[in-house]
């Protein structure tokens, strides 16, 4: 793991409140409309790779997903999250301090029937940390799981956080996946920060073949 690439993150996440993080989503509604269509048993397992302080994690649970996974780089973020849920929601959800570039732990997992990225792939600007995201991501997803990413289009900013970032369109972000993946469903989605900037995102969803 990359410790200054975790000190960093860990700053943001110990210098602010979840509700004003820049990637705060009162209501993570696209990514549950995606994860509802993939019609997962609730006891599957699902993998939110970049997890942050997600309200993802606790509509999961309260929707009767019992098998999760979140990993982030940030163990600050992942112990604030954990903190947010009650003590009936906690037993549902593994937490995993792990770099998604250069795995150490995500990497024991298997069979995970949905990954879920949002706001994490774009941070890979470079061709060989991309490439062990793909790995990683083929070794631990099952066949015929779903994977769902949502990255910052190509129109959308060049920079997050003080961190470059790489935007793509559905055709860039389904050649990088390659013939191991069919593109199930995809859309154009503008996030408003609580900033009240806009930020354009791609939501995608493919199945492993
Ligand atoms: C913009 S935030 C998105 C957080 C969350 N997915 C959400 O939608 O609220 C990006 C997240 O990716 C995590 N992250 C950045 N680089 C990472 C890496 N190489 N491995 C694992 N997590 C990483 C950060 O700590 C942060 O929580």
């Amino acid at each position: 793991m990359k410790k200054s690439l975790q000190e960093d993150w860990n700053q943001k996440y110990a210098s602010s409140l979840q509700t004003k993080l820049g990637w705060y989503e009162e209501d993570p509604a696209p990514s549950l409309a995606y994860i509802e269509r993939c019609g997962l048993p609730k006891d599957a397992p699902i993998l939110d790779v970049g997890s942050g302080m997600t309200t993802l994690i606790s509509k999961l649970i309260d929707g009767g997903y019992q098998n999760i996974f979140a990993a982030d780089i940030s163990n600050i973020a992942l112990e604030k999250a954990r903190s947010l849920l009650s003590e009936e929601q906690q037993p549902h959800v593994r937490w995993i301090v792990d770099d998604i570039a250069h795995s150490t732990e995500i990497q024991n997992l298997e069979g995970i029937a949905l990954w879920h990225d949002r706001a994490v792939f774009h941070f890979l600007t470079k061709d060989e940390n991309r490439q062990a995201y793909l790995s990683l991501l083929q070794k631990v997803v099952k066949h015929g799981g779903h994977v769902i990413m949502a990255t910052f289009a190509l129109t959308g900013a060049t920079h997050c956080s003080g961190f470059p970032v790489q935007g793509y369109s559905v055709d860039t972000l389904t050649k990088f996946m390659g013939e191991g993946f069919k593109l199930i469903e995809a859309m154009d989605y503008i996030y408003q920060m609580p900033s009240g900037d806009s930020r354009p995102y791609i939501y995608t969803h493919f199945e492993r073949v």
